[in-house]
């Protein structure tokens, strides 16, 4: 859908380049994210697929077509942005701001109204904000209004200029959930900008890993990369935590689980210290029928396992969270396991031996 091929742009009376022979494909609904320390060429990089700054040589082709060979008005009605920043106009409402690209097209008024009305709910925001100016929403609000802008004429691919930059982790989580859920009903090419290696690998397909002076330093899926870095820089660049952070890629399904120490309520004394024996622990847990009803611990059965008041699993963990989040439930524990469960049925448990085998692998 994009193709970079040999990229270069030195600025006006700069001797070294901003952004240096730079290849690379991006697929049709593919989420490719450019990460990289400031001024290594990301935002420039993103302008020159858009032709807000002309590549000094090299060629960029979207869906096919050089984008040197049509207008680049023409180009941007196929291409929405988001500007670093946000960039609201301060002195339009929420829904002229939205509107502005379909109003440049020269759309009917009542198409206009439909497509804000469709956008607002699209992006999480209520209708009573359609008459609001940007000052009067929070900041996670007004990222929506420019993810909002920037799909409002239906564009194939999208443009993020570090999106999610200026609001507060807890939003920006939210904000990325959004647009990975978001992302899942539009389909689109979206090249996404960022400096945090996090939201790299949670929102990329793809990432490319660039150095200052625009220099890729690889190009590659977030758990290629997690697994394998190409070099010093990119190890650098992912931190200490590297292991962690594959952790975060791999879901609890791709493990086998354990039953674990588990007894029926009707268990004795001596079954539940056989169970305990079996699996070196001092506690089990109670269930039947497929349900796991908490846990006991191994010294206060006097008659059977069912007699006590089983203690709640403080967390318990659907097959499709992250072995990262098993890791953090294990830790937090008084048994030492992560329980998973499908909501109702028990699956299995995990324990901090089985993770860091994964961790090693
Ligand atoms: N209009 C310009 N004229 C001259 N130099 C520029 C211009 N725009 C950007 N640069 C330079 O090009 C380099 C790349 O800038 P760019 O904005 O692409 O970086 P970035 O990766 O987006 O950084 P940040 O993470 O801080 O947004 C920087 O050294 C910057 O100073
Ligand atoms: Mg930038």
């Amino acid at each position: 859908m994009i193709r970079l091929d040999r990229v270069s742009k030195t600025f006006p009376g700069q001797t070294t380049p901003a952004v240096a022979e730079l290849s690379f494909d991006i697929d049709e609904g593919e989420i490719v994210v450019l990460v990289g320390p400031s001024g290594c060429g990301k935002t420039t990089t993103l302008k020159m697929i858009n032709r807000l700054v002309e590549a000094t040589s090299g060629t960029i082709s979207v869906a096919g077509t050089d984008i040197t060979s049509v207008p680049a008005p023409v180009l941007r009605q196929g291409i929405g942005y988001v500007i670093q920043r946000i960039g609201l106009f301060p002195h339009r409402t929420i829904a002229e701001n939205i509107a502005t690209v379909p109003a440049l097209l020269g759309w009917e008024k009542d198409r206009i109204n439909q497509r804000v009305d469709e956008l607002i709910v699209l992006v999480g925001l209520t209708p009573e904000m359609k008459t609001r100016y940007p000052a009067e929403l929070s900041g996670g609000q007004q990222q929506r209004v420019g993810v909002a802008r920037a799909l409002a004429a239906d564009p194939p691919v999208l443009l993020m200029d570090e999106p999610f930059g200026a609001v507060d982790p807890i939003v920006r989580g939210r904000l990325q959930e959004e647009l990975l859920d978001l992302q899942r009903r539009v389909h689109k090419t979206i090249v996404f900008v960022t400096h945090d290696i996090d939201e790299a690998i949670k929102l990329g397909d793809r990432v490319a890993i660039l150095n200052v002076g625009g220099i890729l330093e690889q190009y590659a899926s977030p758990a290629e990369i997690l697994r394998s870095p190409a070099n010093r820089f990119v190890e650098e660049f992912l931190g200490e935590d590297r292991s962690l952070k594959r952790l975060s890629l791999t879901p609890i399904s791709d493990v086998d689980l354990v039953a674990g120490p588990i007894v029926e309520p009707t268990a004795t004394r001596g079954d539940v210290e056989a169970t305990m024996k079996e699996h070196g622990v001092d506690w089990v847990g109670v269930g039947t029928d497929g349900r796991l009803h908490g846990w006991v611990w191994g010294e206060d059965v006097t008659g059977t396992a069912g007699d006590l008041e089983p203690r709640p699993f403080s967390v318990r963990l659907s097959a499709d969270r992250s072995l990262r989040e098993a890791l953090d439930s294990v830790v937090s524990s008084h048994t030492g396991v992560a329980i998973v469960d499908d909501g109702d049925r028990y699956l299995g448990m995990l324990s901090i031996e089985e993770i860091s085998r994964h961790l090693i692998e």
